[in-house]
């Protein structure tokens, strides 16, 4: 299998494009037009780069299969963005450098999109060529738990309008699982044990959450491409506020070095390493920390 970090980027908006393409092929125009809005251009597409990563490191398994996996992933990421940026969240109105979906398609469409890339997602998965009933059917699964109200992101983005949540908690769910699907997804496809790799998707996770909060805190909207400020604007939990930006940075270093010492024994480990943290950088960089740890272990 290719490392697709380097060299099969494409092929992830290829599998996207093809896998959108069939999901709404009688779909209403302004509809179809809006789903397609929403997944591209994409973002970082760190989700799917992680799956296939992890696949690949793994050692078996096609990159189709791979990719298979990885497309449901961001289907899921996309929509849960639209739900996020609606005026009833976050009421974001920009979103990767441009209007967020209920900006340029109005409130009404933002929902249906956000929902049409929920339910294509399973659809998506379940359609998809696994090669084994039995991997099939972990992946709808594995999915369902990682979009689900107890673990998954809606859980997450529910832990967020209540009172007290614990943070871990809430990270955890809104942004570790999708993350630790990925991780487990990637594993499975890839012919390893998706339970070896639920530490790593979850500190993935944590990572990316508490970098992003400190991005929200930071940086400008121009470098994010979405609204800055917003956790202080909507009371939301954030690291950053609970605990002060050097606490969370600090955090954010000792989650890497972590991260490093989590990756589970595999063919491609070493690989993997160094790919995680390629994945990683953007967003570290974002938040104003120093990569300086996670470089020196890698
Ligand atoms: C944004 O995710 C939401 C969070 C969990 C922080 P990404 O930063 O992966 O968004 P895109 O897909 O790259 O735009
Ligand atoms: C988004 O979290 C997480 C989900 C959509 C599940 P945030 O609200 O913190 O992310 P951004 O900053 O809008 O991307
Ligand atoms: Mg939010
Ligand atoms: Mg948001």
């Amino acid at each position: 299998m290719n490392n697709l970090l380097h060299t099969g980027s494409g092929a992830i908006e290829a599998a996207l494009r093809q896998s959108l393409t069939r999901e709404v092929a009688t779909a209403p125009p302004k509809l179809a037009e809006a789903i397609q809005y929403a997944v591209f251009p994409g973002g970082a597409r760190i989700r799917p780069r992680l799956c296939v990563a992890v696949a690949d490191a793994c050692g078996r398994g096609s990159l189709a299969t791979a990719l298979t996996a990885a497309v449901p992933i961001e289907f899921l990421h996309c929509g849960s963005l639209v739900h996020d940026d609606m005026p009833c969240f976050d009421d974001a109105d920009r979103r990767r450098g441009r209007p967020s979906v209920h900006a340029a398609y109005g409130e009404a469409m933002a929902l249906l999109v956000g929902d049409a890339l929920i339910t294509s997602a399973f659809s998506a998965a379940a359609n998809g060529d696994f090669g084994d009933d039995g991997l099939a059917l972990f992946v709808v699964r594995t999915l369902g738990v990682a979009a689900g109200p107890s673990r998954g992101l809606i859980a997450g983005q529910a832990w967020e309008l209540e009172k007290h949540a614990a943070i871990d908690r809430v990270h955890a769910a809104k942004t570790g699982a999708l993350f630790r699907a990925a991780c487990m997804l990637g594993a499975a496809v890839g012919g390893g044990d998706p339970s070896d790799f639920i530490v790593m998707g979850d500190l993935m996770g944590s990572i990316y959450q508490v970098a992003d909060d400190l991005a929200d805190a930071l940086a400008s909207s121009e470098e994010t491409g979405k609204p800055s400020g917003q956790d202080a604007r909507f009371d939301r939990p954030s690291l950053v506020r609970e605990a002060g930006i050097e606490h969370a940075r600090a955090h954010l270093h000792r989650l890497s070095d972590d991260l490093v010492q989590a990756i589970p024994s595999c063919r491609g480990a070493r690989d993997l390493r160094g790919t995680v943290l390629e994945l990683l950088a953007p967003i570290v960089a974002l938040s104003g920390s120093h990569p300086r740890k996670m470089a020196a272990s890698s």
